[in-house]
């Protein structure tokens, strides 16, 4: 139990918007998934919502093997838990339901397998009651869309063992989430109980006519929550106290504090208000279908999450591990020792890096901007530099390479969601200068490449980031460079290759 073992098998019990959102995150993780739902029609659904959802989790990363064919509908939960090395329970929240549904889980599936159930709110140790070894049995719960949102809580019933609890974390860590262990098992555990307070004061604003949903919504958007990705609400609070911090801010708003200003009871949910608060949220949906919206909402969350990966932030310091991840779990993307040109086992170029054009990274026309393209292609310097093994690891040891001299060459333009796929060719490399030169190119229908939409040529120096000064290059990623180097020697020059900008007299 204390192990994950690479080539699992998961098995989702209840498949709507949870169970759903917990099959992509591991399809794309690269692992099989078992699935049951009593519902009829279920199969179908969930097969849909996984290709709904799945360029966003191409966006995010796909581990190699992820593949959303990998996933096998069974009949009953009996045979599903005779099946699997993993289950997560995603029933609807109600303890009639899931106990007796996890039991019978319990009773049909290994000592050894974990049974986490998705419950936002319940308690592990009602949930645990009665179940064949319970010490297996705790609470992995998700935020929606899970195939996005890395946070998942981990909590303990009272059976629960510690090896459980080991593994799980083991579990979701290696689905690149982040597990929070909740150390004292209360209802609602954490983040239910800070959104619930927020819902239930939205509840009574509407419900007392103060605000709209539309109003009670930009009371967040445009402040509080751009702050929440990064920072929560306690470091932010402490920065709102000027040089004292927290104790200053307590000091001057205790006495609001104090004040009944917000109300812990939720209002009756009377059939007026729920009317009320389904009418501002349609409104506010101005006609687009939940599937527009959740592509919209899928977008904003990677933009937001790639925006704090340079700061080592939040969610941004998990979009930089899945990039190392996936690129680690990789085959054939770096370079070793033996892969000379004469045994042809270096592409001449190399292709490494393929993507789509993202949201954010075109402009009003939906065309790429033009500083885009330079961050694309920084991206796939990325590969290169994992491929010939300069990584986190080596950055921190202090060696890296910084850019110094650029030329671009725009040909022509590229459109949202358009497939790219670029080459690197080496031009040359001494002890500390490496010359290179990378394509961009668009992939047609048939998966071949197609036009070539810009090139760069960039000149590199390596720096020891200690001194700040150029260090030669360590001795693994100059082996592989000389190799690649080697096998790059017979390519032509790109006619782009040196040029130099001018109007001829
Ligand atoms: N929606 C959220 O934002 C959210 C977030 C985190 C956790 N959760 C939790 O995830 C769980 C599922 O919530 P959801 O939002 O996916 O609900 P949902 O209604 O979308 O899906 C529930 C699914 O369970 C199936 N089901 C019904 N009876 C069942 C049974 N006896 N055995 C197995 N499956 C059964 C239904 O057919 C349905 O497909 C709940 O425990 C919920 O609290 C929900």
């Amino acid at each position: 139990m204390d192990t994950v073992a690479g080539g699992r098998t998961v098995g989702m019990v209840g498949t709507g918007v949870i169970g759903a959102g917990w099959a992509v995150r591991t399809l794309a993780r690269g692992l099989d998934v078992v699935a049951w739902d009593p519902a009829s029609g279920a199969e179908a659904r969930l097969r849909a919502a996984v290709q709904r959802a799945w360029p966003s989790a191409t966006k995010l990363g796909l581990f190699p093997g992820a593949d959303p064919t990998r996933l096998t509908w069974v009949d009953t939960a009996e045979e599903l838990a005779g099946r699997v090395d993993w289950i997560q329970e995603s029933a609807p929240e109600n303890e009639t339901v899931k106990r007796p549904l996890i039991q019978t889980l319990a009773a049909h599936s290994g000592p050894e397998v974990v049974i986490a159930s998705s419950s936002s709110g319940l308690l592990p140790t009602n949930l645990q009651e009665g179940c064949k070894h319970p010490e297996r049995i705790l609470i992995g719960h998700p935020f929606n869309p899970v195939y996005l949102l890395p946070l998942v809580e981990v909590v303990a019933g009272e059976q629960t063992s510690e090896a459980a609890m080991d593994a799980a974390v083991a579990h979701y860590d290696d689905l690149v989430m982040h597990p929070l262990v909740v150390r004292n098992e209360i209802e609602g555990y954490l983040s239910d109980r800070l959104q619930e307070a927020l819902w239930r004061e939205v509840l009574h604003l509407v419900n007392d006519g103060v605000a709209t949903t539309r109003e009670l919504d930009d009371a967040i958007n445009y402040g509080p929550g751009l702050r929440w990705a990064g920072m929560g609400t306690n470091l932010t609070f402490h920065l709102a106290g000027g040089e004292q911090g927290m104790r200053h801010m307590l000091r001057q708003f205790g006495p609001a504090l104090k004040l009944p200003w917000t109300k812990l009871e939720a209002p009756e949910l009377t059939d007026d208000l729920i009317e009320a608060m389904a009418d501002g949220c349609e409104e506010q949906a101005e006609g687009r279908s939940i599937a527009e919206l959740e592509r919209l909402r899928d977008d904003y969350v990677i933009s937001v999450m790639r925006s704090l990966r340079p700061l080592d932030l939040g969610a941004g310091r998990l979009i930089a591990e899945r990039e190392a991840r996936i690129h680690e779990a990789g085959s054939g993307s770096r370079w070793t020792a033996g892969d000379d040109a004469e045994n042809h086992l270096v592409a001449a170029p190399l292709a490494l890096y393929e993507t789509v054009v993202e949201p954010d990274w075109v402009d009003y026309n939906g065309h790429m901007s033009e500083w885009a393209f330079l961050t694309a292609f920084g991206w796939a310097s990325d590969k290169l530099f994992r491929y010939i093994g300069i990584d986190e690891g080596y950055r921190a040891a202090g060696h890296t390479f910084f850019t110094v001299e650029t030329h671009l060459n725009y040909v022509k333009e590229a459109s949202l969601g358009e497939p790219l796929r670029f080459t690197t060719q080496i031009l040359g490399v001494d002890s500390k200068r490496l010359h290179f030169f990378h394509a961009m190119y668009l992939v047609d229908e048939a998966g071949a490449i197609g036009d070539l939409l810009c090139t760069t040529e960039q000149m590199l120096l390596h720096v020891d980031t200690g001194t700040g000064s150029t260090a030669p290059i360590l001795d693994g990623p100059a082996a592989a460079l000389a190799a690649v180097a080697g096998a790059h020697a017979d390519l032509p020059v790109p006619p782009q290759v040196g040029r130099v900008m001018r109007i001829p007299a």
